[in-house]
């Protein structure tokens, strides 16, 4: 597909292009069903604003409607949306906004999207907040999961788990080795001998966890030498990569709308796909051009990650702690009134 002439690019490499404009215009000139998939990560609807400006809770499926408009109109038939969007909590109060499940039934009632599946993406590194509710008045927990909608033009999109399995855990290792009767299982499901089969790996599942940690990249390497300020909210490269790699083959067109640090042209360039980032912030722009570096220690790849059991993270089952009851007895008001010291204990 031709880059359209009014929206020169910022960069160009050899199978993409960073755009520095309001992706609104540049996507209302793309002809129809061009492109095969738009990965993305909008500004989240936050109490706490970014500096590059978030909408509001309450205006923000408005806000989204002329680019679900665009999007539905220029994906193939064949092709994906996927949406990177973390939740958030309403102002001053102890309960969640319900916008970003509003969007995802806004984009399937009244744009004619398909959820092709709903993806939780768990940051394991996700610090304990909001602190007002989380560790002063221990009245929540962590918020840890962003919510990730796949969604589709038609209910089949192109797509392939067997681009993204993943290493056995110990315990279906062991299963696979010492082999186990097939039996019923107590939810009614047969367990036939099939699923002793090795396979060499496992199918994943939708909850995907990656720590979002990165500190010493060569991307950050390169703001930091030319002074300018890393994008405050970037995706780890393995979250696009996860879903270029099932949702699209070499070749193909990906879109992200809303490049921010332009990590989804980073990894479509190396796997060899057609890209186009789209950017407002022409100093975001300035610094994505650090991924596209020509230099031997640009050497962020996500295939350095150990193939081995370390790769798996490990959540304690819920009840490990459960030995006795609580001194404290619950606060009738539900924590309404602040206490005079935080409660003790692990936070
Ligand atoms: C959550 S960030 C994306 C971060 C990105 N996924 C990354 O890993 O670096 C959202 C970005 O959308 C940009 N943005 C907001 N409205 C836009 C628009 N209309 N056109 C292009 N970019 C926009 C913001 O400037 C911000 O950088």
């Amino acid at each position: 597909m031709k880059l359209v002439p009014k929206h020169k690019p910022f960069k160009k490499t050899k199978h993409g292009s960073i755009i520095q404009a309001d992706s609104l215009d540049v996507l209302r000139d793309y002809p129809d069903s061009s492109v095969d998939l738009i990965m993305t990560s909008p500004p989240f609807a936050l109490v706490r604003k970014k500096d590059y400006g978030n909408v509001e809770a309450e205006q923000y499926i408005e806000w989204f409607q002329p680019f679900a408009e665009q999007f539905h109109r220029i994906l193939r038939e064949t092709g994906s949306f996927v949406l990177d969007i973390g939740g958030s909590w309403n102002k001053g109060c102890p309960t969640r906004s319900l916008y970003h499940f509003k969007l995802l039934i806004m984009l399937c009632e009244e744009y004619g999207f398909h959820l092709a599946q709903d993806f939780y993406w768990w940051n394991p590194s996700k610090l304990p907040t909001p602190a007002e509710w989380v560790t002063v008045r221990r009245i929540r927990t962590k918020d840890a999961v962003n919510t990730v909608w796949w969604l589709s033009k038609t209910p089949w999109p192109k797509a392939s788990n067997k681009r993204v399995l993943q290493p056995y855990s110990d315990s279906m290792k062991e299963l696979l080795e010492k082999g186990y009767k097939a039996k019923k299982r107590p939810s009614g499901h047969d367990i036939s001998t099939k699923f002793r089969v090795n396979n060499g790996a496992a199918i994943p599942p939708n909850l995907i966890a990656i720590p979002n940690t990165e500190s010493n990249s060569f991307y950050l390497r390169y703001c930091e030498e030319k002074k300018l300020s890393p994008h405050p909210a970037r995706y780890p490269a393995e979250l696009p990569e996860y879903f270029i790699r099932m949702l699209t083959d070499p070749g193909d067109l990906v879109v992200d709308p809303f490049a921010g640090s332009c990590v989804t042209g980073e990894v479509c360039e190396r796997l060899e796909r057609r890209w186009v980032c789209i950017e407002l912030v022409r100093e975001y722009c300035e610094a994505a051009l650090g991924r596209f570096v020509k230099d031997p220690k640009n050497t962020d790849r996500s295939e350095s990650i150990s193939q081995d059991n370390a790769s798996y993270y490990k959540i304690p089952r819920p009840g490990v702690l459960w030995n006795g009851e609580s001194a404290d007895p619950l606060a009738q008001d539900g924590g309404k009134r602040r206490p005079h010291k935080p409660s003790g204990g692990e936070s």
